[in-house]
């Protein structure tokens, strides 16, 4: 099961994504979190405290690593040959960082080209990684996306199970969640879930979907806000403190329990 979370910026894509990170895990799955934004912050959400999280190198800026695989120094990207394919089947047991016996993270960073200005050898090397794990690895595969479309554009898109659009209970940012998954039903990924994250009123949300979605048929799930999660990211812990009788946690695990349902199908 190959899982995209996407959404625009701040809604809760990275919440989202080391929850069912965690619980997937919990329940026996062998679990592959990514982080893909081009500022990573889901180790923190998994527990890595601070000072760990912050030393951990992104794939993507890795450039000893990317000389190492692809034999080319940075800022001789352009113009010098240099293997594009690395060989990356060891990336995720070398340099994945342990959570728990079965939740793995690889801070990936962001493979946008165009925004890191350059094809350098360590966004080719990160870029291969990701074709890699997600072609032929069997695990759950749990990818915290970049804020915005940007995800969608790199011929990865189709190779996802199951996408994820996380929004707010807001007119706007349903609008923008609603674009998000026309986007990622046309580029191919079957699944779409709409996450409608720090929910206060259900009924109003509701009404807002469809005035929304219109007719547009959309599977949607409600996460509802919760004062725990904003306290433990003022004290800088994880997700995983969380007990499983809090809001964050049980709308999380009913998520999950729908992935599941679609996994069977
Ligand atoms: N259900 C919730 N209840 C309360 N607070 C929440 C909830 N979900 C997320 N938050 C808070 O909202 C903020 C943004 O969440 P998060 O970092 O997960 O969003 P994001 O979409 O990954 O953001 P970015 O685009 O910056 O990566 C965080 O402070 C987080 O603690
Ligand atoms: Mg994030």
């Amino acid at each position: 099961m190959k899982i995209l979370v996407s959404g625009k910026g701040g809604v809760g894509k990275t919440s989202i994504s080391a929850m069912l990170s965690l619980i997937f895990s919990r329940n026996g799955y062998n679990v592959l979190a990514l982080d893909t934004d081009s500022v990573p912050n889901l180790a923190s959400s998994l527990g890595i405290p601070i000072g760990e999280a912050e030393k951990i190198v992104p794939l993507a800026k890795n450039d000893k690593l990317a000389e190492e695989r692809t034999g080319a120094r940075p800022g001789e990207g352009w113009g010098i040959l240099f293997s594009l394919t690395p060989s990356v089947d060891d990336i995720a047991d070398k340099y994945g960082v342990k959570i728990n016996d079965r939740l793995k993270l690889v801070v990936v960073g962001s493979i946008d080209m165009s925004k890191e200005g350059c094809l350098c050898p360590a966004i080719a090397l990160a870029k291969a990684f990701l074709i890699h794990v997600m072609t032929r690895s069997r695990e759950v595969i749990i990818v915290d996306a970049e804020a915005g479309a940007e995800v969608f554009g790199r011929g990865l898109a189709e190779k996802f199970d199951l996408n994820i659009t996380v929004s707010e209970p807001t007119i706007k940012s349903l609008v923008i969640a609603r674009k998000l998954i026309r986007m990622a039903d046309e580029l191919g990924i079957r699944n779409n879930i709409l996450v409608v994250n720090k929910v206060t009123d259900e009924l109003t949300v509701a009404r807002s979907i469809k005035k929304v979605f219109n007719y547009e048929r959309v599977d949607y799930h409600i996460v509802r806000y919760d004062p725990e999660v904003m306290k433990l990211e003022m004290l800088g812990e994880g997700l995983d403190k969380l007990g499983p009788n809090s809001i964050f946690f049980k709308d999380v695990h009913s998520l999950y329990e729908k992935i599941l349902k679609l996994k069977r199908k």
